[in-house]
């Protein structure tokens, strides 16, 4: 397994390009087959989560054909497979199969989906809702058997707004018969962005990005070119890199609006930015407070970059707070950010730690625990004295598209080994 190798403490200046958006990518390609004419996705970044979807959607006979940032899928003669469990358990987001074969056959069959262990990860209210819908769901040793004689349209409320649920939901009712009303549906960028691909062609969606979401069944949907919106995640890691090394470091090509929960958190702090309209441009200042943090669902602070921001409070003056609501067990970087220097503890119910600053880091060898835990170590890595070496990369370029590419072009000394 390759390991990335760092030697800390470059200032990084130019300008990083934000690539498409993974969370929405993932739910983009499965939703592809719901449509037995050509969809053309562009912006799709090159991570390893794209590949493992595109194996599922080559066991399913479709057609693809990926040249640079373009997709282009074709699924008419497709076939309604079993999804192996090895398919399955490659990423999470293959359960957006359920939904889309079940759009599309009414059938599917597979096995619980993988992903990052960050938390329990149940995906009942996914089932609760294809059962809603009409479906019947047969499930015995993580093996998922799920079909129906026909959808139909129904009223869903969602115990938690889940991304997954919401998304899964829309794509078996976008062929359901009838009206589907999705209420406490999850807000987040990524369900506007597969609901406006949906409607593109030809679905009938309302009220996506807010927590009621209408879905009216159509018969067929036709071929669409769709693009992929900018990854609110990646670009909110290049901002708390370049609060750390910045010098004029512009982070390009993002939606500033889609992370107003960070910039507020990174203002509070003392960051120096100048926001754009599809721009960020960040200075280093080096003397910043300590922040409490609480993940929430969007608009509030992502879970996703909760790893990544202790990082950033390690360099903060004063005792930080950061409290985790979304998963079960999102601070398992913390251990081997101490390995780093950093001086941090997480509170015994596993919802809250407390990050202490400032604290200088130093290389050391330390292994990424889940994607976003293994970002958290690179940003650390970059700010450290010395060199880190991070083992287990792989979760690092699953959701990271050309990450050692991008910080070189700015500055960093960072390669693969
Ligand atoms: N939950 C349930 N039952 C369900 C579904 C979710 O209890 O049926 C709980 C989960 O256990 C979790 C919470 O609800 O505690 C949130 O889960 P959600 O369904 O919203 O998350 P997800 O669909 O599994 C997506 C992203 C995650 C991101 C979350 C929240 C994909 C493939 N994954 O996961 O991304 O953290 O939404 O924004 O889109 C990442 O990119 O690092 C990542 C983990």
């Amino acid at each position: 397994m390759p390991k990335i190798k760092i030697e800390g403490g470059h200032q990084l200046t130019g300008t990083i390009t934000v690539s498409g958006a993974k969370n929405s990518v993932v739910a983009l390609i499965p939703a592809a087959i719901l449509c037995d004419e050509i969809v053309t996705i562009s912006n799709v970044p090159n991570i390893t989560d794209v590949d493992d979807l595109e194996k599922i959607l080559l066991h399913l006979n479709a057609k693809i054909d990926r040249d640079k940032e373009e997709l282009v899928i074709d699924s008419s003669k497709i076939e309604n497979k079993e999804i192996t469990q090895e398919l399955s358990k490659k990423l999470r987001a293959s359960y957006y199969f359920m939904g889309a074969l079940l759009g599309r056959f009414k059938h599917v069959e597979m096995y619980f989906p993988g992903g990052c262990a960050i938390g329990a990860r149940p995906i009942n209210l996914h089932l609760k809702g294809f059962e809603a819908l009409g479906a019947k769901v047969i499930e015995e040793d993580n093996h998922f058997i799920i079909k129906a004689d026909k959808l139909k349209g129904n009223n869903i409320y969602l115990d938690f707004p889940s991304v997954g649920a919401t998304i899964n939901i829309m794509l078996a009712a976008v062929k359901a018969k009838g009206k589907t009303v999705i209420d406490n549906a999850a807000q987040e960028p990524e369900i506007v962005n597969v609901a406006t691909y949906l409607n593109n062609m030809g679905a009938k969606i309302k009220g996506a990005g807010t927590s009621t979401i209408t879905i009216i069944g159509v018969r067929h949907l036709h071929k669409c070119y769709h693009e992929v919106i900018p990854d609110r995640i990646e670009a909110g890691t290049y901002l708390i890199i370049a609060a750390l090394l910045g010098k004029n470091l512009k982070i390009d090509n993002m939606i500033p609006s889609h992370l107003e929960a960070l910039i507020a958190k990174l203002t509070e702090s003392g960051v120096d930015m100048e926001i754009g309209l599809d721009n960020i441009i960040v200075n280093k200042v080096g003397k910043y407070k300590a922040i409490d943090i609480k993940t929430l669902v969007y608009p509030g602070f992502p879970t996703d970059l909760q790893q990544i921001i202790t990082t950033f409070l390690t360099q903060c003056k004063g005792k930080s707070i950061v409290e985790e609501t979304i998963y079960e067990n999102r601070f398992q970087n913390l251990k081997e950010l101490n390995k780093m220097g950093a001086k941090t503890k997480v509170k015994k119910d596993n919802r809250k730690a407390i990050i202490k600053g400032v604290t200088k880091l130093k290389g050391a060898n330390v292994t990424a625990t889940d994607l976003r835990g293994g970002a958290s170590l690179l940003v650390a890595a970059l700010i450290a004295n010395g060199t880190t070496t991070i083992d287990n990369i792989s979760y690092i370029l699953r959701g990271y598209d050309k990450i050692i590419e991008k910080l070189t072009e700015v500055g960093a000394k960072i390669e693969l080994i």
